[in-house]
């Protein structure tokens, strides 16, 4: 719930200027949902992908204020963010709803990013894995091998998020590992290394290359950063410097 029209239009055209190629780097932008609309049609024609931050786990029907995955893709919208930590303690949302939305969002094509993260609470208590698991598990644990292929995963550590407190790269990778191995556990090899798994929290640009240099970080969520064009525009130049230096090697 940041930045009004006006601000959001603004920073969409100022990544635009700057992206114009972003090769090998997939962008995608997830303004508030009063925004798709607007910002869908700043970037139809260019490379960036639109995406939402949340959507109904319901089809249709009688559920006041909610938004459903048809009136995501009625938008233009090619992804959503499913159970972000400040849903699911903010706002109470369960992985068996993240589930049922992530079913919902295959049912329409659009492509869900699905959050996991462990509070500080959690991680103090070495209970880091055990969480992790227990939400992938939870809220993807019944997809096929197919819908899970066309999942995106976002660790997100909830103290990482908002508070300028980066999980180390060492940290990321040891969560981001275990969800690959967790998946390869439960739907095979081949998909557990075709899913993309991003890390979000605190991410700016001058910390995104080392995160996503190691080998299980595949992208990333990117909140504060994402507001300005300068931070925002630098995370996605660290990405590119890594895919160019990947195709090469
Ligand atoms: P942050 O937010 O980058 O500001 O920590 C991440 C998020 O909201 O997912």
């Amino acid at each position: 719930m940041n930045l009004r029209r006006n601000s959001c239009l603004a920073l969409t055209h100022g990544i635009l200027d700057r992206c114009e190629s972003s090769d090998g780097v997939e962008v995608v932008l997830c303004p508030p949902s009063v925004y798709l609309h607007d910002v869908g049609a700043a970037i139809r024609g260019h490379s960036l992908t639109l995406a939402a931050q949340n959507m109904s786990e319901h089809q249709d029907g009688a559920y006041t204020g909610e938004i459903s995955a048809g009136m995501l893709v009625d938008l233009g919208c090619k992804m959503v963010i499913l159970g972000h930590s400040e849903r699911r303690h903010g706002m109470g949302e369960t992985s068996a709803q993240v589930h049922l939305k992530a079913l919902q969002a295959h049912q329409h094509q659009v492509t869900p990013i699905v959050c996991v993260g462990e509070t500080l609470e959690e991680r103090d208590g070495g209970r880091t894995g055990e969480v992790i698991e227990t939400q992938c598990r939870e809220s993807l644990g019944g997809l096929s091998a197919a819908q899970m292929t066309g999942t995106v995963i976002a660790y997100e550590p909830v103290w990482a998020i908002g508070t300028g407190r980066t999980a180390t790269p060492q940290q990321a990778e040891e969560v981001h590992g275990s969800i690959r191995r967790w998946l390869a556990e439960t739907f095979g090899k081949e998909v557990a290394q075709s899913v993309v798994i991003q890390y979000g929290g605190s991410v700016k640009a001058e910390n995104a290359k080392s995160l996503l240099e190691q080998p299980n970080v595949d992208g990333a969520l990117v909140g504060g950063a994402s507001l300005q064009v300068d931070s925002f525009v630098g995370i996605i130049q660290a990405a590119m410097e890594l895919a160019k230096g990947s195709a090469r090697g």
